[in-house]
């Protein structure tokens, strides 16, 4: 139902956890700031002001000049209270400090301590794997007899333990890691995140901590041919990693790869389902395939943010945008932008060109880019011949997240053989 909000309510909405489970109260608020204004100052209640950039041109522009616009120290969207808890603690000492929160010239050399492991030749070596995983979860859709919760019972799990493949951790580990993850990094959205008090949350991290310096210290003594041990055994200038940069990328690895992947196969599914001909026709037609998997990406938009602070006085789109000023990169607004996409809110698995930004853009590019297009096509590439009939058995429930997010409930009813 149309909300018909104002520009300034639509800036708003954009730092609102809740309009991001709502996906029609989000599209309007972004459609409405592409048209009226692209470059939108936001104050919002509990936030430090920033500019919301709506347009796709803009977001590339932005991402593409990366003197200009910086990553630290405010990559994303956070509250004011976080923000200034976090210059706190980097005035203290070291912090838990990620790709993500790194300029070059350190973030190009830090890149690349991991970068191999995502290159085509890494991938095909881990593709065996993840078929096997992909299979071994499309099985267990059959075991559940019918109905699932596909998010909860599916979509979680297949991701997460893709990553920790590649990393190189004994399947035994899964579970305990599938638990810590979501307890450390479960979105703000309250039910997803478990052990509520602080120090259920301090114990958490705790064990994460332990359960990586137990398998640097293992990896350093005994090599393997794995990513753990590349990041184990990382020199920058000739000296390994420190405890905390060796902790940060594990950290990124296991996080980034795993809530954004299940959001892309949930919400995918969901699409499917909602638009029974492009179901059929992907059936009809396997070959398409590979640019249906960018339609999930672009329709689902995983990360909904990532923000950059500008280093000297300039302009976007003309609107002059102070040095220290933050910029925020709205993803799911650049993904439905009129001027770049033929009708933008048509879910069409044949698309193609398909320019979407879900993936970011110049050096911050998302790392597991490959690794992620190939998890989600050896998943339906199981899923789609096995399908007999397939709908949903309850209403789809969307996080309430500003940053990674998509379903957090896909209840369905299918017949799989
Ligand atoms: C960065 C999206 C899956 C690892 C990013 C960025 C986005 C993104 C938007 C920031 C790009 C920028 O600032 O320009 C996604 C989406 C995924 C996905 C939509 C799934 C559909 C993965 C996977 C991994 C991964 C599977 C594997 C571990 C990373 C890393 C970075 C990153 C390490 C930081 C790169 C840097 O700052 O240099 N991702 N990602 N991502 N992603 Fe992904």
């Amino acid at each position: 139902m149309s909300t018909n909000p104002t520009v300034e309510e639509a800036g708003r909405a954009v730092a609102d956890p809740a309009a991001y489970a709502d996906e029609a109260r989000l599209h309007e608020a972004l459609t409405l700031l592409r048209r009226e204004d692209p470059v939108h100052w936001v104050e919002a209640p509990g936030y430090n002001p920033f500019w919301a950039i709506t347009r796709h041109a803009d977001v590339m522009e932005v991402e593409r000049n990366n003197t200009l616009f910086v990553n630290a120290p405010r990559p994303l969207l956070s509250t004011a209270e976080l923000d200034a808890l976090r210059a706190a603690q980097r005035a203290r000492g070291p912090e838990l400090r990620t790709l993500i929160h790194m300029d070059d010239p350190q973030h190009r050399v830090v890149r690349a301590i991991g970068a191999d492991w995502f290159r085509p030749r890494a991938m095909r070596a881990l593709e065996p794997r993840v078929r096997e995983l992909a299979k071994r979860y499309v099985d267990r859709m059959v075991e559940y007899g019918g109905a699932c919760d596909f998010v909860t019972q599916v979509a979680v799990h297949y991701p997460l333990y893709v990553i920790l493949s590649l990393l190189g951790l004994p399947e035994s580990d899964f579970p305990r890691m599938l638990k810590l993850t979501q307890e450390l990094f479960g979105s703000s959205d309250e039910e997803m995140r478990r052990g509520e008090s602080a120090s259920e949350q301090m114990a958490a991290l705790l064990d994460f901590f332990a359960y990586f310096r137990a398998l640097t210290e293992s990896r350093r003594a005994a090599p393997t041919d794995d990513l753990a041990s590349a990041i184990a055994n990382a020199r920058v200038d000739g000296e390994p990693l420190s405890d905390v940069d060796t902790a940060s990328y594990y950290v990124i690895i296991a996080t980034a790869g795993h809530d954004t992947t299940s959001a892309t196969i949930a919400g995918g599914l969901h699409a499917l389902i909602g638009h029974p001909g492009q179901l059929d026709r992907l059936r009809d037609d396997p070959g398409l395939l590979p640019t249906a998997v960018e339609e999930m990406i672009r329709w689902v938009t995983p990360v909904k943010e990532f923000m950059r602070t500008a280093t000297a006085d300039t302009r976007i789109g003309g609107v002059p945008i102070a040095e220290g000023e933050a910029v925020l990169l709205s993803y799911p607004s650049a993904n439905r932008d009129e001027d770049v996409f033929d009708d933008p809110f048509r879910f069409d698995v044949g698309r193609d060109p398909n320019r979407h930004l879900a993936f970011g853009f110049g050096v911050h590019f998302c790392l597991g880019a490959a690794l992620a297009r190939m998890e989600t096509r050896a998943f339906f590439a199981e899923l789609l011949p096995r399908l007999g009939s397939i709908e949903l058995a309850g209403a789809p429930e969307l996080t309430a997240t500003t940053f990674v997010g998509g379903l957090k409930h896909l209840p369905i009813r299918y017949t799989l053989t």
